[in-house]
């Protein structure tokens, strides 16, 4: 039910000239913001071809997400641009096909299964850390956002594959990132030419998908034929039956996911940490908290997953920083049948526009909304704020299944590289949030290590 104490949504028709189309595409983010400020929480406008519903208020949110979530479906630019990439994944698909796969993949991702990535999660880590030691010594900048890049990538294939990273790290990260670039160029146009034109652009996003899927299916077979760690999540996979029909997953079902799980969770993650430090840096006095709970509680040994219950704080940041910079600032979906919102009438195969950036910025519900200030997370204010006035994970049946892996992951970073560092700022370097598949610092984060 829509709250009234706090603000009751009314739709608002707006006229979007062409003209403001190129505006969208320079800065959705602004775009998004300002319509948000300019319009209130519940904002119709045809765009293109399309009649486009950007919901604002977190009840609106909650009936697309959550109660009427069947009507939804993902059958939209955001989308079908990624499944070039991911094909039938789970972030891509839809109705009967996405069930029966999200039941056969849950289970790898529970809670005390994530629990048992904390020592992959920490061996990278700790390599990293090691890396860093000469040139916090040197006193050199880092780009602390291509690090987390690297560390994150290589985690997941680590709890993916069992790939050893040592040799396929680089060649993996290049893969992921150029098809990446072709995600964000495709998605910021309305007409491009097709795949199989050969201009530079296509035959790097051709030459990387195939590198993406040589090292995949080289790890299919490897586990095929036992070569295969027994713990990673892609053997789990190999044994998954469909509980209804006793069937395992095909191969391209199997490369479809693997796929889809290393694009959906490496990039988020390294997202949500590059600027959970870049806030850090601007805000001594909550660095100064983290710091004080992270040697209170460690006292000198190295964080393992029993001490993130023990670490509250660290909890409390990455919520805030992950409220702020939301890796998934925008959510679409697409209407499949005529629905109702609030007496408003949403035809079928209207546009829903739902960004987690602007309602995590909405005034009535927060109380600092533009301030990094992790106590909006503590358990009073938690227990008062409307529910999907905070989303970063998406919600209802469609909720990230990578949450628990990812909040542990960036738990153990954080906490690991806090117990030796504080990072700092390259004074003039300049931070610009840039919404590309997730949001990512425009120039990098140059920062310096001071060793604590
Ligand atoms: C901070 C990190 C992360 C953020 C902010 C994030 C955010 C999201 C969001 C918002 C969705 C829902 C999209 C929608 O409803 O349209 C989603 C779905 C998904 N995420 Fe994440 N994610 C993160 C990390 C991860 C990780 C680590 C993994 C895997 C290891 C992962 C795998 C997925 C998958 C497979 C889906 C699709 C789920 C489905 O529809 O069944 N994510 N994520």
């Amino acid at each position: 039910m829509i709250d009234t104490a706090v603000s009751t949504p009314t739709l608002k028709a707006v006229n979007l000239s062409p003209l403001r189309i190129p505006e969208i595409q320079r800065d959705p983010l602004a775009f998004l913001q300002r319509s948000a400020a300019e319009h209130g929480d519940f904002i119709h406008y045809p765009l293109g071809l399309w009649e486009v519903f950007q919901l604002n208020h977190p009840d609106l949110i909650e009936h697309v997400l959550v109660t009427n979530q069947r009507n939804y479906s993902k059958n939209t630019v955001q989308y079908n641009t990624l499944a070039k990439i991911t094909g039938r994944g789970l972030l891509t698909s839809d109705g009967r096909f996405w069930r029966r796969q999200r039941r056969m993949i849950q289970p790898a991702f529970h809670r005390q299964k994530v629990l048992g990535w904390g020592q992959t999660m920490m061996t990278a880590t700790q390599k990293m850390l090691q890396k860093w030691q000469p040139i916090a010594q040197s006193g050199q900048p880092l780009d602390i956002d291509e690090e987390m890049m690297a560390v994150t990538l290589e985690i997941i294939g680590q709890a993916l594959l069992g790939i050893n990273l040592e040799e396929d790290a680089v060649e993996l990260a290049q893969a992921v990132l150029t098809m990446l670039d072709y995600v964000v160029y495709r998605s910021q146009r309305p007409i491009v030419l097709p795949l199989t034109i050969p201009t530079p652009r296509n035959r790097r996003f051709r030459e990387g998908l195939q590198k993406l899927d040589a090292l995949i299916d080289q790890a299919i077979t490897n586990h095929q034929q036992g070569r295969g760690s027994p713990d990673d999540i892609l053997s789990q996979m190999l044994a998954a039956t469909d509980r209804e029909t006793g069937e395992k997953m095909s191969r391209s079902e199997l490369r479809d996911e693997l796929i889809t799980l290393i694009v959906a969770g490496h990039e988020t993650a390294a997202s949500g940490l590059s600027w959970l430090f870049y806030l850090l840096s601007q805000y001594p006095d909550v660095e100064e908290e983290l710091v004080a709970e992270i040697d209170g509680v460690l006292n000198g040994r190295l964080p393992t997953t029993d001490d993130l219950p023990n670490l509250p704080t660290v909890d409390r940041v990455i919520a805030e920083a992950l409220r702020l910079y939301p890796p998934a600032w925008v959510i679409t979906r697409r209407a499949i049948e005529a629905d109702t919102l609030l007496g408003a009438p949403i035809p079928a195969n209207a546009i829903i526009i739902m960004s987690p950036y602007t309602t995590h910025r909405h005034p009535a519900f927060w109380q600092k909304p533009d301030q990094f200030y992790p106590n909006h997370f503590l358990p009073e204010a938690e227990k008062v704020r409307t529910r999907y006035a905070y989303f970063p994970f998406g919600g209802g049946a469609r909720l990230c299944i990578g949450d628990q892996f990812a909040k542990v992951e960036m738990g153990l970073i954080v906490t690991a590289v806090y117990q030796k560092y504080r990072l700092k700022l390259l004074p003039n370097h300049l931070v610009v949030a840039d919404p590309l598949v997730t949001i990512r610092p425009k120039h990098g984060l140059m920062m310096t290590l001071q060793r604590r």
